[in-house]
């Protein structure tokens, strides 16, 4: 045909790009590859390989090493063994080595983008525009937070040896998500690629060796899920980062719980792309594109949750249906090709099985005329229209090129339905109102929301999820501070299992003549236990000093559902937070001595003293930090500012520590009240008769009700009923290394935040220890808010 002829059709010929420089990479390893062990290549100990291929053809691209338990114990040896050269290296030094990674990216970017494609079939635009580019730019960015450390964290140090797990959707960027924070921080890494697409990370340890880095500070150990799994549960590895299904994530939160190991997941998506009707919806359409088509839809934040409103979805759908019709599908290596191959069988097998439970739940598919290639794994772009929302097209993710489609008709009910998912990964808000917009993007429930644009991603933007899409942030400060700890915190000793807690005997029915009961406090009320017991509680000398309620698990159900209807709380302005912590202050010091003088008699005069004055200073800081821990404007290389925002948990569980009953109790609650929180505390229980200090303070300070709770009784009961409860956010939980243990365990199901003292004596009397942001980081969570900005 010639060009004038395919002027008239308008068709794009075929542009293939020349995958003959990658190839020829694999042939130079006669297409076989051990493992990335200190900075050598390593056959498999028990010599298993496996096959990966190009799954737009099926034909087979190299043999890879499968790593055993053995071959991964070697490779965390040798990053431990790297550790200490490393950390050694200055600030600078380390800078110099991600400076010297991300040029060397850019000087094989063509190779890595056309490998990238092979392995993964994704549409070699895309890798070679989106991803490579943005692994560059991450190892970039990352060598700056590198020559930065010391100056922006001083008093943190790295967690050690950490073990990355990775997925197969975007291998390379992941793996620059993953390592380039990791060594920045000066940790050494143990990083296992995804087993449809291990040949980049390998390319990638080629220019480790080629920039000089020190052997041992980057592993790469390929294989499996039992790879995988090996890496999670060795005893050696400090923190494990994970990127995947929220299944395995779940597994994995469960798999570290007994250990001290730290712990971030980025998990998956249900993401809702909502249209208002006042859109431009010839620019959503594009989006949509972007949002779901792009990767085929194998986007742990795509779009794949389409909300219209009700008065243009017919007209959205009609322009959307004419754009489907020109999407082109086909070999991922035609730089005319919109949409690649599906990476697995198994994985269209599993989009096609969703796609046809979802048109057996009532829903209309519609899928464009286009061919599909003879050969390879491919999927038509799908849009299922009139999905209900509860059908399992709306609620489980199908990680695949199938929109689904709902209405709503007010800006409520869209937020509602955007919400009304178990996963919380990202949203993508279209309206020509930024009034609309941006109030839709403060009420949806997710890590990032991108205004009028989806998914745009930096380096120095935290990307990372909220609810079962898991916890923790890639990118920007908040990312860093997931490789770091600070140093006192890492040394401290371990808090002594305590016998004693559980010893107190209960007694039914309260007794009258005794100095002192106490209540529970629900919604700002003073309640009676469910259960109708109540421990007797002693004083030093084993003198019987009082009662206090015996709480159960209805109780904290009660005092659950009293939080969440205090969640307005965390709407109120900063100042409100600010102005009602300074008068509980300044209402504790009015009651300090009475208080003083009933704590003395269980810890003593000198710590009563203490606790309570630095109780009072405590509140203070949170006053003080509630209007002034805040987020940042983030100026990406993009149209865009990033808005990162400090949002409330939610709900929040606490169990305070046993040994200050006053100070230990206000460290835990202040900071997450000052954040906005709503919270269930379990005070201590060698002393909960503090209870009733605490809420006689609160009642007379107008806290509104039910964003403090207290609910006495045996914390590790106590604690398995907030861990286990799905309508609790996150839980913090001060304790030895059985209660911590148990905390993150019990707290899979729906995957919360829980943030412990990992069993360690922290000293709440200090300072540096008791208070201020190391506290805040945790009660907050940043939700990145995408602006299209300037020209
Ligand atoms: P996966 O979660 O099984 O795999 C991700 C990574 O985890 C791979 O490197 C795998 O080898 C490793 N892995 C598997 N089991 C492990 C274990 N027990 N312990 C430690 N590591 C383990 O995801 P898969 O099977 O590849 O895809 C299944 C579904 O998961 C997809 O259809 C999609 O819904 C979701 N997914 C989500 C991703 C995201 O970015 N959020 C990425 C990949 C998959």
């Amino acid at each position: 045909m010639s060009v004038i002829e395919k002027f008239g059709t308008m068709d794009y010929g075929p542009a293939p790009e020349d995958a003959k420089e990658s190839l020829l990479w694999l042939d130079a390893s006669k297409r076989r590859f051990g493992h990335f062990i200190g900075g050598e290549w390593r056959a498999p100990v028990d010599g298993k390989y496996f096959e990966t291929s190009d799954p737009s053809t099926g034909e087979k691209l190299a043999d890879v090493a499968q790593g055993s338990i053995a071959d991964v114990d070697a490779a965390v040896k040798t990053a431990r063994s790297a550790l200490g050269g490393w950390q050694k290296l200055s600030g600078h030094e380390r800078a110099k080595y991600l400076y010297a990674l991300a040029r060397q990216v850019q000087k094989h970017s063509r190779r890595l983008a056309v490998l990238e494609t092979l392995d993964n079939g994704k549409p070699i635009r895309e890798s070679r525009d989106i991803d490579i580019p943005l692994v560059a730019r991450h190892f970039y960015h990352h060598a700056g937070w590198a020559q930065l450390l010391d100056q922006e964290f001083a008093g943190y140090t790295a967690c050690g040896v950490v073990g990355q797990i990775i997925p197969w959707n975007f291998p390379l960027l992941m793996l620059a998500w993953k390592i380039a924070p990791a060594l920045a921080t000066g940790n050494t890494v143990v990083l296992k690629p995804a087993e449809y697409t291990p040949l980049t990370a390998l390319a990638f340890a080629e220019l480790c060796n080629e920039v000089g880095l020190p052997a041992g500070v980057v592993n790469i150990v390929t294989g499996d899920g039992a790879t995988g799994e090996a890496l999670v549960k060795h005893g050696d590895v400090d923190k494990i980062a994970f990127t995947g299904s929220t299944e395995v994530g779940r597994a994995i939160r469960r798999a570290t719980a007994q250990s001290h190991k730290k712990l971030s997941l980025e998990l998956g998506g249900k993401s809702p792309f909502i249209v208002f009707e006042d859109a431009d919806l010839d620019s959503a359409v594009e989006g949509l594109v972007d949002g779901i088509w792009f990767n085929q839809g194998q986007v742990c934040c795509a779009g794949s949750r389409l909300l219209v409103q009700e008065s243009v979805a017919a007209k959205l759908t009609k322009k959307l249906q004419m754009r489907m019709s020109t999407l082109r599908i086909g070999s991922p290596l035609d730089k005319a090709i919109d949409i690649g191959a599906i990476i697995a069988r198994v994985q269209l097998e599993r989009i096609d099985s969703l796609v046809k439970q979802g048109i057996a739940e009532g829903a209309t598919c519609w899928q464009p005329e286009t061919a599909l290639p003879s050969r390879g794994l491919f999927y038509k772009p799908t849009l299922l229209s009139n999905v209900h929302p509860t059908s399992i097209v709306a609620q489980q993710e199908i990680f695949g090129p199938v929109l689904a489609a709902m209405t709503f008709r007010t800006p409520r009910e869209a937020v509602e339905l955007a919400n009304n998912t178990v996963y919380g990964l990202a949203a993508s808000v279209w309206s020509e109102s930024v009034n609309l917009a941006l109030q839709a993007a403060a009420q949806i429930k997710a890590g990032v929301v991108w205004v009028n644009s989806t998914n745009l991603f930096d380096a120095a933007c935290g990307f990372g999820g909220y609810r079962e899409s898991g916890f923790g942030r890639e990118g920007g400060r908040e990312g860093l501070l997931e490789y770091l700890q600070p140093a006192w915190f890492k040394n401290a000793s371990a808090l002594a299992a305590d016998s004693s807690a559980n010893g107190a005997p209960e007694v039914a029915n309260p007794s009258s003549g005794i100095d002192r009961t106490v209540k529970l406090y629900i919604g700002g009320k003073q309640t009676r236990p469910d259960s109708g017991y109540s421990v007797a509680v002693y004083g030093r000398k084993n003198e019987l000093l009082g009662e206090a309620p015996l709480g159960n698990r209805k109780d904290i159900r009660n005092a659950v559902e009293a939080a969440r209807k205090a969640e307005g709380w965390g709407k109120t302005t900063a100042h409100n937070r600010s102005h009602l912590l300074f008068y509980i202050a300044e209402n504790l010091s009015q009651r300090g001595e009475e208080i003083q003088k009933r704590l003395a008699v269980v810890v003593g005069k000198k710590q009563a003293a203490r606790e309570v004055q630095l109780s009072i200073e405590r509140l203070f800081s949170y006053a003080a930090w509630a209007d002034k821990f805040d987020g940042a404007v983030h100026g990406p290389p993009l149209r865009n500012i990033s808005i990162a925002m400090n949002e409330p948990l939610g709900t929040v569980g606490a169990i305070c520590p046993g040994d200050a009953p006053l100070l230990g109790f206000f460290s835990l609650v202040l900071p997450l009240i000052s954040a906005g929180n709503a919270v269930v505390a379990v005070p201590s229980e060698k002393y909960p008769l503090i209870a009733g200090d605490i809420y006689q303070v609160l009642e007379t300070s107008d806290l509104p009700g039910g964003v403090v709770n207290i609910v006495t009784g045996r914390s590790s009961e106590l604690l398995k009923v907030l861990s286990e409860h799905d309508d609790v956010d996150a839980l913090w939980c001060y304790g030895d290394d059985q209660m911590c243990a148990a905390a993150k365990a019990l707290s899979a199901g729906n995957l919360k935040q829980v943030w412990t003292n990992e069993g360690r004596a922290t000293d709440l009397f200090k300072t540096e220890q008791g208070e201020g942001r190391f506290y805040l980081q945790h009660a907050y969570q940043v939700k990145n808010i995408w602006v299209p900005y300037g020209e």
